[in-house]
C-alpha cells in the first residue's frame, strides 16, 4: 500500500487554467472536418463549426486554443484567410501532406470558434516567412478599436469591433520548421517583431510568447534568453516576453520509428511512461535557465505542444498525423498534467497537440460521427484543477514498475484546492497490478466525498472506436472513508480523481 500525505493548508502555487489548453493546426483533419465543416455541410453546424465537437469541447472547459500552427504558422499569410470565401487564395500546405488549403477557415472563423467554445485565444504569428509589417497589421486588424486601415478592413469583412487576442506567439519552432535559425538570430528577430505587437487595449495587453526549446535544447534556451530577455521597465510593463515555450512529444520508439498507437508490448508501454515522466526533467532543465534571468518567475513556461506521437494509422495519409488513442494515452495525459500542476509556479500555459483528429487528440471524427478518446476523459476529470491552488502533497511506499531505463514509479499524483474543495488526481502506471493508496489529510477534516471518478479499462491497449464509443470512459469509482481521509484502490493502468469538501 502507498500513502499520500496532503498538507491542504500549504498552498504552493496557482494552477493557471491555461495549463489545460489545446492546439489546433491546419494539419490533416484537425481544422477542416474536425472542427469546421462550413455552413453548407449536412453535418449540424453553427456558422460552419461542428455542433457535436463544440459541445464536447465546452464540456471540457477548454481554457485556451492555439492556432494556426505549428509549422503551418510560419507559412501562413493571414490576409489569404479574410474576405469573401470564394475569392480567398488557395495554397499548398507544404508541411502537411501537400494538400490544397482554401483558406476558408481564417481569422474571423477562429474567433468565432473560440466564442462558441468559450475559450481564450492564442494566435501564432509568422516570423519564418512573414514580415514585421504583416505581423503588425494582423495585430491591428484583430485588435485596433478605432479608425485605421486594418480596422476598417475588418469592419468591411463583417466585424466592426475588435477581438481580444489573449496570447500571441512570435514564431513557432524557429530552430526548425520556422526558419532553422540560431538562438541569437531568432532572439534578435524576436526583439524586433514583438515590438510591433502593439497593445491597443492597454487594460488587457496581449501576452507575448517567445519561441523556446525543442526537448532538451538548453543551448537554445540560454541563447534566446541571453539575447532577448528584458526585465519589465516602469513604462514597459511586460519586458519583451510573457512566456517562453517548450515543445516535447513522447515518441515511444524514437523519432524515426515511433511505433504503433495501438499495438505495443509491455516494454514499450513502460518506455512510454518513462518518456512521459521525462517532461519533469525538461521543466527543471529549462526552468533553471529561466530562473537565472527571471528569478521572480514573472515569465511563464508555455508547453504549447505536448502529447504522444506515433506512426499514423495504417492506410491514412502520412502527412495527416492521424492516430488512435488508448489507455496508454490516458496515462500520458494524467502523468503530464500532474507534472504541470506540480510545476505551476513556472508552467503557466500548455497546449495538448492536437485537439481533433491529429496526434493525441481529445476528439476523433469520421464524417458525421464523433468519438471522445480516453485522453478526453482524463482532461475532463482534471478540469477541476483549473484555477485551483496546488497544495503540498507527497507519496511514500511507492513501488517501482517496469525495468531498466523504463523503470518508473507506480503512482503519480497532484492535489489542488479551490473554493474549499480538494481535488486529488492519481495515476497507476502499472500495466498489470492494482495498488491501494491511503490518502491522508494532515489538517482535515475534508469529510464529504463530492465525487470519485476513474478512467480505466481491462487492457492497456483498449480504445474507443466509432462502433464502440464507450470502451474507455470516465466512470464513478468507490473510495472508503478512514480516520485521516480516504482509501482508494487504483486498478492497473488507471487514472483516478477524488474530490473532497470540508
Ligand atoms: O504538432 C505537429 C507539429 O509538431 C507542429 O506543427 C510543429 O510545431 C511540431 O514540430
Amino acid at each position: 500500500m502507498a500513502t499520500l500525505k496532503i498538507n491542504e493548508n500549504e498552498k504552493l502555487s496557482h494552477i493557471a487554467p491555461e495549463i489545460y489548453g489545446h492546439f489546433s493546426e491546419h494539419l490533416g483533419r484537425c481544422i477542416y472536418e474536425g472542427l469546421y465543416v462550413g455552413e453548407n455541410s449536412d453535418i449540424p453546424n453553427e456558422n460552419g463549426m461542428r455542433k457535436d465537437v463544440v459541445e464536447a469541447l465546452r464540456e471540457l472547459k477548454v481554457p485556451v486554443l492555439r492556432w494556426p500552427g505549428g509549422c503551418f504558422a510560419d507559412e501562413y499569410h493571414w490576409k489569404d484567410g479574410i474576405g469573401p470565401k470564394a475569392t480567398r487564395k488557395k495554397m499548398i500546405n507544404t508541411n502537411w501532406g501537400g494538400v490544397m488549403e482554401d483558406n476558408s477557415f481564417g481569422t474571423h472563423e477562429f474567433f468565432e470558434l473560440c466564442r462558441q467554445i468559450g475559450c481564450k485565444t492564442y494566435i501564432n504569428g509568422n516570423v519564418g516567412s512573414g514580415s514585421v509589417r504583416e505581423m503588425s497589421e494582423w495585430i491591428e486588424y484583430m485588435t485596433f478599436p478605432g479608425v485605421s486601415p486594418m480596422a476598417d478592413e475588418r469592419a468591411k469583412n463583417g466585424h466592426p469591433g475588435p477581438w481580444k487576442v489573449d496570447f500571441f506567439g512570435v514564431g513557432n519552432e524557429n530552430w526548425g520548421c520556422g526558419g532553422n535559425m540560431t538562438p541569437e538570430y531568432y532572439g534578435n528577430l524576436y526583439r524586433r517583431y514583438q515590438t510591433f505587437v502593439r497593445h491597443y487595449d492597454k487594460a488587457a495587453p496581449i501576452k507575448k510568447v517567445c519561441c523556446g526549446a525543442n526537448v532538451d535544447d538548453a543551448f537554445w534556451t540560454e541563447g534566446v534568453l541571453k539575447t532577448c530577455f528584458a526585465q519589465p521597465q516602469p513604462d514597459f510593463a511586460h519586458g519583451f516576453m510573457d512566456f517562453l515555450s517548450l515543445h516535447y512529444y513522447v515518441h515511444p520508439g524514437g523519432w524515426k520509428h515511433k511505433g504503433s498507437a495501438t499495438q505495443f508490448d509491455e516494454e514499450m508501454f513502460y518506455t512510454t511512461m518513462a518518456k512521459a515522466l521525462y517532461m519533469e526533467d525538461l521543466i527543471n532543465l529549462h526552468g533553471s535557465i529561466m530562473d537565472k534571468y527571471d528569478p521572480a518567475k514573472k515569465i511563464g513556461m508555455s508547453v504549447d505542444e505536448w502529447g504522444g506521437w506515433y506512426d499514423v494509422e495504417p492506410g491514412t495519409n502520412p502527412g495527416f498525423l492521424y492516430q488512435q488513442n488508448t489507455v496508454r494515452d490516458a496515462l500520458i495525459a494524467g502523468i503530464t498534467l500532474n507534472i504541470f500542476n506540480k510545476h505551476s509556479d513556472r508552467v503557466r500555459m500548455a497546449c495538448l497537440a492536437q485537439m481533433v483528429n491529429v496526434l493525441q487528440a481529445v476528439v476523433l471524427t469520421e464524417g458525421p460521427e464523433m468519438v471522445l478518446t480516453p485522453t478526453y476523459h482524463v482532461m475532463h476529470m482534471y478540469r477541476h484543477h483549473q484555477d485551483g491552488d496546488l497544495v503540498r502533497s507527497a507519496l511514500s511506499g511507492v513501488k517501482t514498475v517496469g525495468a531498466g531505463s523504463a523503470a518508473v514509479p507506480q503512482i503519480t499524483e497532484s492535489v489542488s484546492v479551490k473554493d474549499g474543495v480538494l481535488t486529488v488526481t492519481l495515476c497507476n502506471l502499472s500495466a498489470t497490478d492494482a495498488e491501494t493508496v491511503d490518502v491522508e489529510l494532515e489538517n482535515g477534516p475534508y469529510s464529504t466525498l463530492l465525487e470519485s471518478r476513474i478512467v480505466a479499462s481491462g487492457d492497456i491497449h483498449d480504445y474507443n472506436t466509432f462502433e464502440e464509443k464507450d470502451k474507455v470512459i470516465e466512470k464513478d469509482w468507490n473510495v472508503t472513508g478512514t480516520d485521516r481521509g480516504v482509501r482508494v484502490e487504483l486498478p492497473a493502468a488507471s487514472v483516478v480523481e477524488i474530490r473532497l469538501q470540508k
